[in-house]
């Protein structure tokens, strides 16, 4: 037997739903209400719950230790539990202020998720937009569609909520009547209609009297139904959709117990699958089939979309968590350039040319993004010009990975295709994304391989390639050190080459200033020509002040393994400042020069250089000694 199926990384309401289907084997349907308390959203909250008055109290109570509680807001009602957001987000350091409540019907059981209203709670409303087959956008009758109702509704259909619900609330503050509810639907349609939605359900209900919300109300004899209740249990949700679509399952974990077994553990993104079946392992392409389909009460005939499963093959192919098993003859496509729409998360704007980790699915890479094609105003939809994104920004931006990533388009496939961003230092969540399409840009442009390799124009040279890459405050003494090292080299006949800032930034780099985003954007060129430079065989020298740690292990990440040495010239601020042979600490402490470095930019000193250089106890001379003995030694 193998062990359960432990979905380390799936949101928190997803363990919460496995341990609600140990209890019912009813459907579940998980919906968003999207309005602000002035719409009466958690009077309507109130009531569903209420009016469902099944709540399982005792099983929640073992949720509990995971949760905690809060009012309901007037209601006196002791259920309201409050998840607080995505329990992997949360791990990460975000708090997001979402709400998940449950109760169920005869029918179906519920998930709600209750989220804030205003606009700058609009990375709660993605995050509890993104796991919803359902939304009801709140209407208060008496002011019918609001920039609000916009706003809900575009952010609903762009995280790819298929089941709109217009519910028209207040009617009883209106005297029930029809013109008013027709009025409002009317001007709904119009505006969905401009942002792709072509179906809803409107329903006038009232949530305080209790109007249409299990039963049709006879108040509104001109309302044919559905009530609310009745339409949140009988639409088609989820899984049964996406069981038509070709079969992929993004591996999680593999399950090797012992030599005997060795099975790939994940939750079927779609489609279906049988023992027997062919299928292709991505992004590797190798084929082989299905033998069997193991779980915990046993083996299955088939598995379908949402079904968490372990699968073994019939042949022995390499395969490890981030893979995708899919359709031997439908997969999906890998590549590594995307246009993707991205919801900025976090109170640090994003900075264009910064790898973050990008996670999809099962899939970790590093990932870097364009500045954004433009912004979307969320209230008008009109499209803005943009060099970044800040807190609650929704933009279209390009992004490129670090290595080909399985993925299908978000409209297509919502595991697939949605994603996050992952602050490389912080570890907090920044972003959440939807892939549009790859780009073919990278499809087409081919690594040309030259006959001599880089092992051999390194022979020539009778030497090991090497990246120094110095890094340090302003004045630390750098160039110094640095120009010394090189006349050592070139003592001793080694073929080098120094890349100096300064010299640099006049020439490839004299377009870019001392921004944060510059500052990238320097270390990332000079890191590639640095590269370019040890394929040729050269011993490499960087004199950059090479502020992020992000950027210097970007480069790191670029050579082999054992040629980057991180040389930290460690000279205190104080000192560097008392030195100040440019006279910049003066000008910069005068205020006539911004975001100098260690003034009012930050420098943030490396945790673990190859070499570290105390130049308050050693001179120049010796430095370059010591680096020297490291690099030949
Ligand atoms: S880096 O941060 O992008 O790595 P780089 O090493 O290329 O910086 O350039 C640093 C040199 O530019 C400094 O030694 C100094 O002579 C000069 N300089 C001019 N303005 C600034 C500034 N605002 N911050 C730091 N250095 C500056």
């Amino acid at each position: 037997m193998t062990d359960p199926v432990y979905v380390t990384d799936a949101l928190i309401a997803e363990d919460i739903d496995a341990y609600l289907e140990q209890h019912q084997q009813k459907s579940l349907l998980r919906f968003i209400t999207c309005g602000s308390v002035d719409d009466g959203k958690s009077t309507l909250i109130g009531r569903l719950l209420y009016d469902s008055k099944m709540i399982f109290e005792d099983q929640l109570a073992a949720l509990e230790a995971d949760s905690k509680r809060v009012g309901t807001q007037g209601q006196e009602i002791d259920f309201a539990l409050l998840v607080d957001g995505l329990a992997a987000e949360r791990e990460q350091g975000i708090t997001i202020d979402v709400a998940y409540r449950f109760f169920t019907t005869e029918k179906r059981k519920f998930i709600v998720a209750d989220t804030p209203g205003h606009e700058q709670y609009t990375r709660n409303m993605v995050t509890g937009a993104s796991t919803a087959d359902l939304a009801v956008i709140l209407i208060d009758a008496r002011k019918g569609v609001l920039t609000q109702t916009r706003r809900h509704s575009f952010l609903a259909h762009l995280i790819g909520i298929k089941h709109i619900v217009l519910a028209v609330n207040k009617m009883d503050l209106v005297g029930y009547d029809k013109a008013i509810f027709d009025r409002i639907t009317l001007a709904y349609r119009a505006f969905a209609s401009e942002i792709g939605i072509t179906n809803f359900t409107a329903i006038p209900i009232s949530g305080f009297k209790g109007d249409n919300i299990t039963a049709l109300s006879d108040n509104t004899p001109w309302f044919k139904g559905p009530a609310l209740i009745e339409h949140l249990e009988n639409v088609e949700i989820g899984a049964s959709a996406d069981e038509t679509k070709p079969f992929r399952m993004p591996v999680q974990w593999v399950n090797r117990p012992n030599l005997d077994f060795r099975g790939f553990s994940g939750q079927l993104a779609s489609g279906k699958v049988r023992p027997g079946d062919a299928v292709r392992i991505l992004p590797s392409g190798k084929t082989t089939t299905i033998d069997r389909i193991v779980t915990l009460d046993g083996d299955l005939e088939e598995a379908v979309a949402g079904q968490s499963v372990t699968l073994t093959l019939a042949d022995e192919v390499d395969c490890s968590r981030g893979d995708v098993i899919a359709a031997a003859d439908a997969p999906p496509e890998a590549a590594d350039q995307f246009e993707a729409t991205l919801v900025w998360m976090a109170d640090e704007a994003m900075i264009a040319g910064r790898a973050y980790w990008l996670k999809l699915a099962t899939q970790t890479v590093s990932a870097t993004i364009q500045p954004p094609k433009y912004e979307i105003n969320v209230n008008t939809l009109d499209h803005l010009a943009a060099k970044t994104l800040e807190l609650n920004g929704i933009g279209v931006v390009e992004l490129s990975t670090d290595k080909p990533i399985v993925f299908e388009a978000y409209g297509d496939n919502r595991t697939l295709g949605g994603f996050i961003l992952i602050d490389k230092i912080s570890n907090a969540t920044v972003a959440a994304g939807m892939l549009h399409f790859s780009l073919r840009r990278a499809q087409n442009v081919h690594w040309q391989a030259s006959d001599i390799s880089r092992d051999m124009r390194a022979n020539l040279k009778n030497q090991k390639p090497a990246l120094l890459w110095f890094t340090g405050l302003s004045g630390s003494g750098k160039s110094t050190i640095a120009n010394l090292v090189e006349k050592r080299l070139h003592r001793m006949n080694r073929h080098s080459f120094l890349l100096d800032g300064d010299n640099v930034r006049h020439g490839l780099n004299r377009d870019l200033g001392f921004t944060e985003a510059d500052r990238i954007e320097n270390i990332r060129r000079v890191g590639e020509v640095a590269k370019l430079m040890t394929d040729a065989g050269l011993i490499v020298i960087t004199a950059f002040i090479s502020p992020f740690k992000v950027e210097r292990d970007m480069v790191r990440g670029m050579l082999p393994e054992g040629e980057f040495l991180e040389i930290f010239i460690d000279t205190p601020l104080a000192e560097a400042e008392k030195r100040d042979v440019k006279g910049l600490y003066k000008k910069a402490r005068a205020g006539q020069l911004k975001n100098f470095t260690g003034i009012d930019s930050p420098y943030e000193a490396p945790e673990k250089p190859e070499i570290r250089i105390d130049t308050t106890s050693m001179t120049p001379e010796e430095a370059a000694d010591m680096i020297i003995d490291r690099l030949l030694g």
